[in-house]
């Protein structure tokens, strides 16, 4: 049965930088605050009429050249997203006729912060099964025309940025490399807890005026609770992936966690007992990008670290839903 390598990452932010101090001009917040919180120093916003698959393009074009793929070899799209530019269609068929493939299925995939790796975990399937040799796996949001950028919502606003990363996973039969397992959860007893209600389909018209006003067209977010949650299941769903394949902590050279709080990363690193080589975090540049997070921080952190042929790298996140994924690559 083949397996899945990543053939190439590519990765692509928004040229405006919105740092902590713009955020003070327009609500009642402090670099200090965020900083201490999250980690955060500065986000990338989009300027206005820039379309999420803008992003997931650029990303993808970055990866097709650095695997020398045209993008007639991709055979399939996996996009994953929260913010779509409409409620539907999802925005893999715009990827798909912006680079110029009809015809390739794009499959949309909505599991917020966990998309990338349950899209992974899709890809992985198709390509393990033989359906596919050759898959497209994109994360992109575009977070900042969604948020309250006022005192009231400073708690959710000062944590997103946009930005996209892309994958091209590929078939092989090369013994010792691959994605070894992909591990996927939700628990729905949560879904309040991290969520934008409007515009919904329960709701006729499905956005009102009032939901400008009340502020439920916004993300709204018990942070303390996601924290906590996040920070039990992500060692958690590690640990799953590691005995699934008798490995251990210490056999990972790199783990690069889905970026939504610098803390969160923090106490996951400590609850493995992974020393600071083997994790990776640039949430510091680019805020919580939820589906985009964990291919952005991976580009960056394969190059940064030194990841060669045959090493061990583990992902993992958690988010909206709540859902929570990981899975393990012998790169
Ligand atoms: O990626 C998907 C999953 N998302 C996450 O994993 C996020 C998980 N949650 C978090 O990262 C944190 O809960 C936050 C960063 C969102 C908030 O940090 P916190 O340490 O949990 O703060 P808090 O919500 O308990 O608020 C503490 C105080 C409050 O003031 P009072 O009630 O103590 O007076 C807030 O009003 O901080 C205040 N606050 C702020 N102050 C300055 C909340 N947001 C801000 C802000 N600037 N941006």
């Amino acid at each position: 049965m083949p397996r899945t390598v990543f053939a190439a990452l590519g990765t692509y932010v928004p040229d405006r930088v919105v740092t902590n101090e713009d955020l003070t001009k327009v609500m009642d917040t402090s670099d200090a605050w965020i900083q201490e919180r999250t980690g955060i120093r500065e986000r990338r916003w989009v300027r206005e009429g820039t379309e999420n698959s803008d992003l997931a393009l650029e990303a993808s074009r970055r990866a097709l050249a650095k695997a020398g793929w045209e993008p007639k070899d991709v055979e399939a799209i996996v996009y994953a997203s929260l913010s779509s530019d409409h409620m539907f269609p999802g925005d893999g068929c715009a990827l798909n006729a912006k680079l110029g493939i009809p015809g390739v299925p794009a499959l949309d995939v909505r599991n917020q912060c966990s998309g990338f790796l349950y899209g992974l975990a899709v890809a992985d399937a198709w390509i393990r099964t033989g359906m596919y040799r050759r898959v497209l796996l994109v994360g992109s949001e575009i977070h900042s025309t969604g948020l309250d950028v006022s005192t009231r919502g400073r708690d959710v606003a000062v944590i997103f940025g946009d930005g996209a990363g892309a994958a091209l996973l590929e078939a092989t039969e090369e013994p010792g490399r691959g994605v070894l397992s992909c591990h996927l959860h939700a628990d729905g007893r949560f879904v309040k807890d991290l969520s934008t209600d409007a515009p919904g389909s329960k709701y006729h018209p499905r956005v009102q005026p009032r939901m400008l006003e009340d502020g439920s067209i916004y993300p709204h977010m018990e942070g303390q609770k996601v924290f906590k949650h996040a920070i039990v299941r992500m060692p958690e769903v590690i640990r799953e992936a590691l005995a699934k394949n008798g490995l251990e902590a210490k056999d990972l050279k790199l783990l690069v966690p889905h970026q939504a709080n610098l803390r969160i990363s923090q106490m996951v690193q400590r609850a493995l007992g992974l020393r600071d080589d083997q994790v990776f975090n640039n949430i510091q540049k680019y805020g919580n990008t939820t589906a985009a997070s964990i291919p952005l921080a991976l580009e960056e952190a394969i190059e940064a670290r030194g990841v060669q042929r045959g090493d061990l790298v583990g992902l993992a996140a958690f988010g909206a839903g709540f859902t929570w994924a990981s899975a393990l690559v012998r790169w």
